[in-house]
């Protein structure tokens, strides 16, 4: 079992100063990710371009990484600056006469992509704060051919059946787009025990690694089907050979890192992923679980209604609190170096594997304060 208290300890500084619960925004960022950026401007201070040959081997490293994390080879796997880009890199590989479906609670860089490239993108009434593979199932029409579902949903913290969802799609003849930006780094991720064709996710949240990276995950036979449209001088077999005009685009998915790259970032998400799996995928997911039970009880012992799923198949990190005036008790606890902000119809609430019960009564008791 982790030393929690040690990790706290060591690794999350913030805990000195701050009560920090919405990991569900920005998350803080953990000290082995930033001592990998932080190293990467320390040499371009003191270095300049010295090691430019040494960064791009390291960028490959954090590849091989962040593949490993989810079970990907890592010409499967392309940098992004976040979600929102992997989701737009997504949307290109698909014609876009075919239909999407996807929930009505969706998190916009799932679904503007794909409507702004004019995709017919259905919309399923969620029921109760789920949408269920089989509501998707029922939904499904011979021209479905792309199921969009969020792993975990920002705004009530439904956590998806991604395996269910994938056998739905693969019944169908359709393929599973996920976006885990609220799960990557907080439950264990396995694309191919999943079943999931491409996903998209960002660094800032769950991964404990800053903003400015993020990685899209597009299954090799998928990878192979189109061209990208756009491509740059790093996109090609031989960027070194400076051919300003052949254009021979790789096929593995690095080819959308089109320039020269965000070395910090993406050095912080692969050390982000060896450091989360030094600590443990399953205990990670666990003590998250564990510390919103704990809040949950909490919240109901002190008559604060709690507005996402309470099934603990559905459970995730996320908790939505009802509480009287959300952005007003949002901003009391801010004054009291409380961080947890209002999503969907309440407070979000959203610890990490670092938080413990303490931060939760904390927050108790000053939300009891009103
Ligand atoms: C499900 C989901 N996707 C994406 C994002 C953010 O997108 P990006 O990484 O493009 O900033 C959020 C942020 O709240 C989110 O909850």
């Amino acid at each position: 079992m982790p030393n929690w208290d040690s990790i706290r300890k060591i690794d999350f500084p913030i805990t000195q100063k701050f009560t920090y619960l919405d990991h569900a925004a920005g998350g803080v960022v953990s000290r082995p990710a930033f001592q990998a950026a932080n190293e990467f401007w320390k040499q371009a201070l003191r270095e300049g371009d010295f090691r430019w040959i040494e960064w791009l081997e390291r960028k490959e490293v954090a590849r091989r990484q962040i593949a490993a994390f989810i079970n990907a080879e890592p010409e499967e796997i392309a940098f992004v600056p976040n979600t929102s880009e992997g989701m737009n890199l997504i949307a290109e590989l698909f014609d876009s006469k075919a239909e999407v479906i996807a929930s009505d609670m969706e998190f916009p860089a799932s679904t503007i992509p794909f409507l702004y490239r004019k995709f017919p993108v259905r919309f399923l009434k969620a029921r109760g704060n789920k949408t269920l593979p089989e509501d998707f199932r029922k939904a499904l029409r011979p021209k479905t051919k792309i199921i969009i579902s969020s792993y975990v949903q920002y705004a009530s913290g439904f956590r998806q059946n991604i395996r269910e969802l994938s056998r739905v799609a693969k019944r169908h003849g359709a393929v599973l787009v996920v976006n885990a930006s609220q799960a990557l780094g907080a439950f264990p991720i396995d694309v191919k025990a999943l079943g999931i064709d491409c996903l998209a996710a960002n660094s800032y949240k769950w991964m404990l690694a800053g903003y400015g990276g993020g990685i899209v995950f597009v299954r090799k036979g998928l990878l192979r089907k189109r061209k990208p449209r756009f491509a740059g001088w790093r996109s090609v077999n031989e960027p070194d050979c400076y051919d300003n005009r052949r254009i021979d685009v790789k096929s593995e998915a690095s080819r959308y890192e089109y320039g020269g790259p965000a070395f910090p970032n993406f050095f912080a998400l692969g050390t982000a992923c060896d450091y989360l799996t030094s600590i443990g995928k399953e205990a990670i997911a666990k003590r998250i679980l564990s510390l919103t039970d704990y809040l949950v009880d909490e919240l109901r012992a002190h008559s604060i209604p709690v507005l996402s799923p309470l099934e603990p198949e559905f459970r995730s990190g996320i908790v939505i609190a009802k509480v009287q005036n959300p952005a007003e008790t949002s901003k009391k606890l801010f004054r009291h170096k409380i961080f947890a902000i209002p999503r969907g119809e309440g407070l979000r609430i959203a610890p990490h594997f670092y938080n413990n019960e303490s931060d939760v009564d904390r927050l108790i008791r000053f939300l009891r304060k009103g």
